[in-house]
């Protein structure tokens, strides 16, 4: 699959949110968005309310990572708000299937997103009840981190994983994702490629994913 680009707007302006996913509206492929309550993560964001909102907004559709810790609870709303991905973590869920089905019930795409110290093969037998694997290429909460290359073993499992099986599933790495470290997560298989500080960080947002994207496919 071609590569995807989603720029997170944690590090967008949160006073001007719609003014700056426009900034990337031609030239990303989705909108990723960081749910954080405190609780799981030590940040606090936003929640279904901006979300609502944002939806009116965007041309692109959202990608919504939820780290939280109730996401069997949240989840299914964000879905029927209209997201175009749920992204849960299995370090949260307390009933992730279910969950997962509900995500996919409500028309969105489903995601499982999993830490860098949590493996990936117990979630094998996930991946035919999901869309995209997320693999944080940080410890989650907050954006402008240093990529963690001991993730990329992983990511190629992952990959392998996927492969094995015949299954359709995106794989996305999301944190410290820049034009220094993309080519490495796309060398290990990743295909959605979650860019925030590289994005917003940068004088002119829709170049710099451009220039992403171009260094995805090298
Ligand atoms: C971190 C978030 C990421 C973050 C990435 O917990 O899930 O989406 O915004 O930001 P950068 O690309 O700056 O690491
Ligand atoms: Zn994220």
């Amino acid at each position: 699959m071609a590569a995807q680009i989603s720029p997170s707007i944690l590090s967008a302006d949160f006073a001007k949110l719609a003014d700056d996913v426009a900034l990337i509206a031609d030239a990303a492929d989705w909108v990723h968005v960081d749910v954080m309550d405190n609780h799981f993560v030590p940040n606090l964001t936003l929640g279904l309310p901006v979300v609502e909102a944002l939806l009116k907004h965007s041309a692109l559709p959202l990608d919504c990572h939820l780290m939280i810790e109730d996401p069997d609870r949240w989840a299914p709303q964000y879905a029927e708000a209209g997201a175009g991905s749920v992204t849960i973590h299995v370090e949260a869920a307390k009933a992730p299937v279910r969950t997962l089905r509900t995500i996919r019930a409500a028309g969105a795409r489903a995601g499982l997103g999993i830490n860098p110290a949590t493996p990936v093969e117990p979630y094998e037998d996930l991946l035919g009840e999901i869309d995209m694997l997320l693999l944080m290429t940080v410890e989650p909460g907050f954006g402008g981190q240093r990529f963690l290359d001991v993730v990329l073993p992983k990511v190629r499992r992952a990959r392998e994983m996927i492969k094995g099986r015949d299954l359709p599933v995106w794989l996305q790495v999301d944190g410290g994702v820049s034009a220094e470290t993309i080519e490495r997560c796309a060398d290990a298989g990743a295909d959605v490629f979650v860019a925030g500080n590289a994005v917003y960080g940068s004088g002119d947002p829709a170049e710099a994913v451009r220039a992403l994207r171009g260094k995805a496919e090298h």
